[in-house]
């Protein structure tokens, strides 16, 4: 596999990464029918096809039932597992585990971590996860706890590299102080919705230390790609007439224009593609060829702003 920098070292050789989160259809893994995993494994299989190389999962997207879609196409199809890196995450457990009254918590204790990658190694079928992310801010961290499971993980060959996800940048310093090996990537919302990585220090942090931002919902869970839409009188409507004409100029769709306005930034963002559509998921790695115009870049950045540049 080629391979690119991510974070600290060299991971993928995509500049789009794709997003299982939505590859089961439901959130509920006894709705898994026949026919939903084979659409979901046609989703997977798109994404191979246009040479996507980072999958990214997390335990918690459909009990775990995402996860097993792609370790059973893998298991069907192993030579696919030498094409790309899987990425998954921990720590988010849903309120009513275990008990009717247990409260929705994140947990990144030692015991929590190292049982999730088991039950994640066995569902995705593979020997080792390439990138192991921590879901959510444990507001009860103990990063010594974290450094000795992440060591356990690591030494036995069970994960490569480990990240964050919706982590402030003093959070993930508090925790990169103690753990002593790299953050690779910090997960995190990014798109022509949702600025606040641009100027909340996320994005200088990861331009510091050599982490790479994955940006989930790059596309803010649809709108911002072809056919989206907004309700009638929405300031944002502006933002997608200059996505639109930008996507007539570039012979692409909006979907194109919304991924390489992220892949710009220099902290080189990996956009996390979630459509479930393989028409789509194929459209979408054009944008990797495109080069927006600095002029272009600020015009979006100031339409999703809604107001000027100081
Ligand atoms: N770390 C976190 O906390 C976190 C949170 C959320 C997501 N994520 C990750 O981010 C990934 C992507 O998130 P997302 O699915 O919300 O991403 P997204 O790309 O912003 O949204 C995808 C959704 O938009 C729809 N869509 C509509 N028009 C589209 C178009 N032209 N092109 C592509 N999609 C279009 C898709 O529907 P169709 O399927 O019908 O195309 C799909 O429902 C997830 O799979 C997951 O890996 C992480």
């Amino acid at each position: 596999m080629n391979t690119q920098r991510v974070g600290q070292t060299d991971l993928v050789s995509s500049r789009l990464s794709y997003g299982c989160m939505r590859i089961a259809g439901t959130w509920n893994p006894n709705e898994i029918t026949p026919e939903r995993e084979t659409a979901g494994r046609a989703a997977l299989l798109a994404a191979y096809e246009a040479g996507y190389t980072l999958f990214d999962h997390a335990d918690i997207y459909c009990a775990g039932g995402c996860e097993t879609i792609h370790g059973n196409l893998l298991r069907d199809t192993p030579s696919l597992r030498d094409q790309a890196l899987i990425a998954t995450k921990c720590g988010i457990i849903f309120g009513g585990n275990p008990n009717p009254d247990s409260p929705h918590r994140y947990d990144f204790s030692k015991a929590h971590i190292l049982a999730s990658a088991e039950k994640s190694l066995k569902r995705l079928n593979v020997e080792t996860i390439d990138l192991y992310q921590l879901h959510r801010p444990d507001l009860l961290m103990n990063p010594a706890e974290i450094a000795e499971a992440f060591d356990l993980l690591h030494r036995a060959g069970k994960v490569r590299w480990f990240g964050v996800s919706n982590f402030s940048p003093s959070f993930v310093t508090a925790l990169a102080r103690h753990i002593g090996r790299p953050v690779a990537v910090n997960q995190v919302e990014i798109h022509l919705g949702r600025l606040d990585c641009f100027s909340d220090g996320t994005l200088d942090q990861c331009i510091a230390d050599d982490i790479t931002p994955l940006a989930w919902s790059p596309l803010g869970g649809g709108w911002l790609g072809e056919g989206g839409t907004v309700g009638a009188g929405d300031p944002r409507h502006h933002l997608l007439s200059l996505l639109d004409d930008l996507a007539k100029q570039h012979e692409v769709t909006r979907t194109e224009i919304s991924l390489a306005w992220l892949l710009k930034h220099p902290s080189k963002i990996i956009p996390i593609v979630g459509s479930t559509k393989p028409e789509k998921i194929r459209q979408a790695v054009k944008a990797d060829a495109i080069d927006l115009h600095r002029e272009d870049w600020y015009r979006l950045l100031v339409a999703a702003r809604q107001k000027g540049l100081p």
